[in-house]
C-alpha cells in the first residue's frame, strides 16, 4: 500500500470510502471527555472527508493530512473554498482559516507541524493501512501526540473473506497498538452487513463497524 496505490485510486476516481455525510460516530460522540472548545484536531489520511469542515463548524481548528495532491485540491474545489498555499518541506501547506490541510506523508509528519494538537479523530485511515504498516503508524501517531484523545472507527470482518482496503482491525489489535500508552474504551460495536450490500457482494458473511475511545494513561 505505497503512495502509487492510493494515487492511482484517486486518479481513477475510485474514492468509495467518501462519505457524502457527516460521519455519525464523529456526530455522536465528539468532543471526546473534557476537550477544550477551539481545541486543534488532526484528521490523519484525511482524504477529502468532510468531517473537517464539520470539525471547523463547530470551533475547532482542523489540520488534515494527505498524500494525494488531488484529494486536497478535490477537497477544496468541491467545497467552493480557496485555500492559501505556501510551502513545509516535504510538505505543502493549505490552509483557508482555522482549517489546513498538510499535503504529503503522514510517516514524515514532525513535532512541530502537529503543535498545540490535543485530538484525533481516525475514521478509515488506520483501517486504510495493511496489517505490516498499522504498527509503524500507530507508534508514529503516539509519538507525535503523546496526550491526545483520540476517537478511533475500525472495521472488524474475516480477513480471510476479502482483501482490504478497508482492512479489519478487530479490538485486540486495537488494544495491541496503543494500550501501552492509552487506556482504549471500546464505546460501540454495530452490525452493519445489512446496510452494506458492497461488503456482502466481496463476499463477507459479517462486518462489524467499532468506535473507541482513547485518552493517555498518565492523564487517566
Ligand atoms: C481510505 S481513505 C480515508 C480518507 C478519510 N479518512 C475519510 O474518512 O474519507 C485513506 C486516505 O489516506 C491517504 N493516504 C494513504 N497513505 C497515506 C500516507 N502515508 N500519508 C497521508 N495520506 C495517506 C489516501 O490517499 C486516502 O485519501
Amino acid at each position: 500500500m505505497n503512495p502509487d496505490y492510493w494515487h492511482q485510486r484517486w486518479r481513477k476516481g475510485e474514492t468509495g470510502w467518501h462519505q457524502d455525510a457527516i460521519n455519525p460516530h464523529l456526530q455522536e460522540y465528539w468532543p471526546p471527555p473534557s476537550l477544550a472548545p477551539g481545541a486543534r484536531v488532526l484528521i490523519p489520511l484525511c482524504g477529502k472527508s468532510l468531517d473537517m469542515l464539520w470539525l471547523a463548524g463547530e470551533g475547532y481548528r482542523v489540520l488534515g493530512v494527505e498524500i494525494s495532491p488531488l484529494g486536497v485540491e478535490t477537497f477544496f474545489t468541491e467545497n467552493g473554498l480557496t485555500p492559501a498555499i505556501s510551502e513545509d518541506p516535504p510538505f505543502r501547506r493549505y490552509r483557508v482559516d482555522e482549517l489546513e490541510i498538510l499535503r504529503g506523508d503522514f510517516f514524515h509528519l514532525r513535532p512541530d507541524q502537529v503543535a498545540g494538537v490535543s485530538a484525533v479523530f481516525d475514521r478509515a485511515s488506520l483501517i486504510a493501512l495493511p496489517p505490516a504498516m498499522r504498527p509503524a503508524y500507530a507508534l508514529h501517531l503516539q509519538d507525535l501526540l503523546p496526550a491526545a484523545r483520540i476517537l478511533l472507527v475500525t472495521l472488524d470482518y474475516d480477513q480471510a473473506e476479502m482483501a482490504g482496503p478497508p482492512f479489519a482491525v478487530s479490538e485486540a489489535e486495537v488494544r495491541a497498538l496503543y494500550e501501552e500508552r492509552f487506556v482504549v474504551k471500546e464505546i460501540a460495536a454495530l452490525d452493519i452487513w445489512a446496510e452494506n450490500p458492497r461488503y456482502r457482494e466481496r463476499g463477507l458473511s459479517r462486518i462489524m463497524e467499532r468506535v473507541f475511545s482513547l485518552h493517555p494513561r498518565q492523564q487517566a
